[in-house]
């Protein structure tokens, strides 16, 4: 069994007005245990709702408006409030964007870790302060610095100080989102070791949600493209970053210096994201899509199978066969949708 499976997840925010704006939509997914998996799109795609929504921790205006999250085969969805406060941070935690801004100034970076455990798991004050000793070492820290004070952290131990209250019930999934922003460059390499190394040790799911395609093809097995709160590409990194299916994400990792065509110089993607409050038809990157056909203006593409392991959300994939191929061929056919006029 998968330890998560999301399915057909899509979110809402309701506006002041009363209108209720979808940040999420239809979003599909799983992930195994000790896999990493990468979550990237311009922002405002809709990647931190998607991960809030997994640990029901949506703000006040958003709510879950269908969808599953299965967790070791339960519904997260369906879970009491009580049951699932257990379960989150005992089954999965979250290490949020910005966190390390996060810390109390005034408070010792162990207090509140040992605060954290405390919270969730039953032990005695010398029990607790084991448990933050032995969390401190499992994120690289020596546990006498327990006592120091946030300032007294660099910035790249500040983040290891979140990463490990974020372990303190012993998450199986870990989520990391924009892990290494404002860092850099060397500690967000020491970070991303970091959360690899913790991954294989503790066998955990990890996702990390980035802006940083060199992070994803470094550090995660697959990668998920989000674009206007949908799913765009999905499948093994290696395969992705090699051969895009997405018009999407080809212009993705063209945007990005080395990943897209080593030795070119990077291409800005034209255009802007689509507002939530105002969406294209059709599909939702056609505006800026320079593959878009006329299909593709009024019909949203639905995410399907290019090869087993890898999907994309387009009419039109980049090297997909051309049409005398499918009408010939039934299992092409199969896997890329009948030919248009067939
Ligand atoms: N509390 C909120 N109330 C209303 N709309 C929200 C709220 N939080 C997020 N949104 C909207 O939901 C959409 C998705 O936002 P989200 O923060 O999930 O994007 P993101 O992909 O994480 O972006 P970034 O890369 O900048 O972190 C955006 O259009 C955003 O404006
Ligand atoms: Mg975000």
């Amino acid at each position: 069994m998968m330890l998560l499976d999301v399915r057909d997840l899509s979110v809402e925010f309701v506006t002041s007005e009363g209108a209720a704006l979808r940040a999420v939509d239809g979003l599909s997914f799983s992930l195994g245990r000790g896999e990493a998996l990468g979550i990237v799109g311009e922002s405002g795609c809709g990647k931190t709702t998607a991960m809030l929504a997994l640990l029901r921790l949506l703000p006040p205006a958003g709510r879950i408006a269908g969808g599953q999250v299965l967790f070791d085969g339960t519904d997260l969805l369906d879970l009491a409030p009580a049951e699932l406060r257990r379960r989150r941070w005992g089954d999965l935690a979250i290490v949020f964007q910005g966190a390390m801004s996060a810390l109390n100034p005034v408070r010792s970076v162990g207090d509140q870790i040992r605060e954290a455990v405390a919270a969730h798991l039953p032990l005695s004050r010398p029990e607790a302060e084991r448990r933050v000793g032995e969390l401190l070492d499992m994120v690289g820290i020596s546990a006498s610095r327990a006592g120091q004070y946030p300032h007294q952290y660099s910035g790249g131990m500040r983040q290891r100080a979140m990463i490990a209250m974020a372990l303190a019930c012993g998450p199986q999934l870990l989520i990391a989102d924009e892990p290494t922003t404002a860092l850099d460059v060397m500690v967000q390499a020491q970070i991303l070791d970091l959360l690899n190394h913790l991954r294989e040790q503790l066998n955990l799911g990890l996702i990390i949600v980035t802006h940083d395609l060199g992070v994803v093809a470094e550090t995660c097995q697959a990668v998920l493209v989000m674009y206007g709160g949908r799913l765009a590409e999905h499948g093994p990194s290696a395969e992705v970053f090699a051969a895009p299916r997405h018009p999407y994400t080809r212009s993705l990792l063209r945007a990005f210096p080395d990943l897209g065509r080593p030795g070119v110089a990077p291409e800005g993607i034209p255009g802007s994201p689509p507002r939530l409050s105002d969406l294209p038809p059709g599909c939702r990157f056609h505006p800026r899509c320079g593959l878009a056909r006329e299909r593709c203006l009024v019909e949203g593409p639905a995410a399907r199978m290019v090869v087993p392991g890898h999907r994309v959300a387009c009419h039109y994939p980049i090297d997909a066969p051309g049409p005398q191929a499918l009408a010939a061929d039934p299992a092409l056919q199969e896997r890329w949708g009948r030919p248009e006029g067939a």
